[in-house]
């Protein structure tokens, strides 16, 4: 996997293989079709001041060789690099780009099938035909429709250049001959960089025969800049939401719904416009959510109800049938089943028990400027509106919070706190005020 390049044109301090796509580095998305097809190894090529990239995929449980390259001379001259890795190697050695990260392990596959083909091709390119064929290498074919040559844009003829069957990078080689292949390459080019792509001259050249295989352009845009950073999002976005659906999920307006590459999202589950969702989420079946919701790292269990405008960070932990409503704020906590918040409220650290309510307006105080601290609720315990909950602080089952408490000592089981003061009153105030006053 080559991923030493610059990606000069991300103006960037981050390495370009590890700017997200659906909540996560690029790269791991790729890793991730590699997976599915077993790779003896990965080797991974980067440049020298990445640490950033290896450290993010063995962060993923990636198993991986890593070469430093330590100047950028070109793709032949990155794979040269793994030489040390690839001795001896004799099974087919995919290339791919890190920064080029829709491609399926689908079509993977068929690459690998074609280098089992039997005329024993040495090298099998993935091609394609783009609507823009700009820069991308051209792939000249003999008579018989194998792979003739790769001639790079800017050293093609007027005729190769309008060939409409393009280079992807993407390639299986023959790991007998590989190492052989690559040590012929010269930089005696335009770019004076050794390019990968020449070795389908070499492999011809020793009399071995080249194929390519066509792939599908959305599988197979490289990300150079944000621009194109973003159209692979949408992309992305869609084969994600497209899945949702198949699984039985309802999305009202599935434009504007966004997920991450790990969202689990249940069977019958309906979700409104304009929601988003960070990694980690799962939502399990008959789960509504409704409008304008940010929802990560939460698991929200069976028939409840969420939104609108509700927000779950990482660790909401949402009962089968609670009811989380609008400006509803949910961190590190566990609702049990039938738990209802409905307006305004922070619940952060907390655990709740069954069916308790959660009035408008309460809040957990759970940081004291030092420390976190818990909040125990007991089950069907009724919060009274606007009340503070000053962690650490147990507040018993059946119990009661009068609302505008400032609660800082447990509450006992079926009890009734209160801590608001006495309500004043003083008889025609209004009256006795106004008399005072001049109309100006
Ligand atoms: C390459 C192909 C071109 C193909 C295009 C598809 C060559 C010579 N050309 O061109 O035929 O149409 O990709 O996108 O191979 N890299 C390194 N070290 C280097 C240079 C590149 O690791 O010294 C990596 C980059 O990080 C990137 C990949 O190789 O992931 C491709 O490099 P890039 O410079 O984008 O190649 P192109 O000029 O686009
Ligand atoms: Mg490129």
């Amino acid at each position: 996997m080559l991923a030493a390049g610059l990606g000069t044109r991300m103006n960037s301090i981050l390495p370009k293989v590890l700017h997200p796509i659906a909540g996560r580095p690029m790269i791991l998305q790729l890793l991730d079709s590699l997976a599915e097809i077993e790779p003896d190894k990965i080797v991974l090529v980067i440049g020298p001041n990445m640490e950033l990239v290896s450290d993010a995929v063995a962060a993923a449980g990636y198993h991986f060789e890593i070469v430093i390259q330590q100047d950028r001379l070109g793709t032949g001259h990155a794979v040269q690099q793994a030489q040390k890795s690839l001795l001896g190697f004799k099974g087919n050695v995919l290339v791919l780009y890190g920064d080029s990260p829709l491609i399926t392990s689908k079509t993977l596959a068929k690459m690998l099938e074609a280098r089992s083909s039997q005329n024993n091709p040495a090298v099998v390119v993935l091609g394609f035909k783009p609507l823009d064929r700009g820069e991308y290498g051209r792939l000249v074919l003999d008579k018989t429709g194998n792979l003739e040559a790769i001639v790079e844009a800017t050293e093609a003829s007027e005729d190769e250049i309008l060939n409409d069957l393009c280079n992807s990078g993407v390639m299986v080689i023959d790991g007998t001959i590989l190492l052989e292949l690559v040590s012929k390459l010269s930089n005696k080019n335009i770019k004076g960089e050794f390019y990968l792509t020449d070795i389908i001259k070499i492999s011809r050249q020793c009399g071995r025969d080249c194929s390519v295989v066509e792939g599908d352009e959305e599988e197979l845009i490289g990300i150079n800049s944000r621009v194109e950073l973003a159209l692979v999002e949408t992309i992305i976005q869609d084969r994600l939401r497209e899945s949702a659906m198949e699984n039985g999920a309802t999305l009202n307006d599935p434009s504007s719904i966004y997920f991450s590459y790990d969202t689990k999202v249940g069977q019958d589950v309906t979700i409104g416009p304009n929601v988003v969702f960070g990694p980690g989420v799962e939502i399990c079946n008959g789960v509504t959510i409704l409008a304008f919701c940010h929802i990560e790292g939460a698991f929200i269990e069976e028939n409840a109800i969420i939104g609108p405008f509700a927000r779950l960070r990482p660790g909401a932990d949402i009962g089968e049938n609670v009811h989380i409503g609008n400006f509803v704020e949910i961190k590190n906590s566990t609702l049990a089943n039938g738990v209802k918040a409905n307006h305004l409220a922070y619940i952060g650290d907390t655990r709740i028990g069954e069916k308790a309510n959660i009035g408008a307006g309460t809040i957990t105080c759970n940081f004291d400027g030092f420390k976190k601290s818990m909040t125990e609720i007991g089950a069907r315990a009724f919060i009274g509106s606007n009340a503070a909950l000053v962690a650490p602080v147990k507040i018993g089952q059946d119990s009661t919070i009068g609302a505008g408490s400032v609660i800082t000592k447990d509450v006992e089981e079926g009890a009734l706190a209160i801590t608001r003061a006495k309500q004043k009153m003083v008889d025609n105030y209004v009256k006795k005020l106004r008399a005072t006053k001049v109309e100006k």
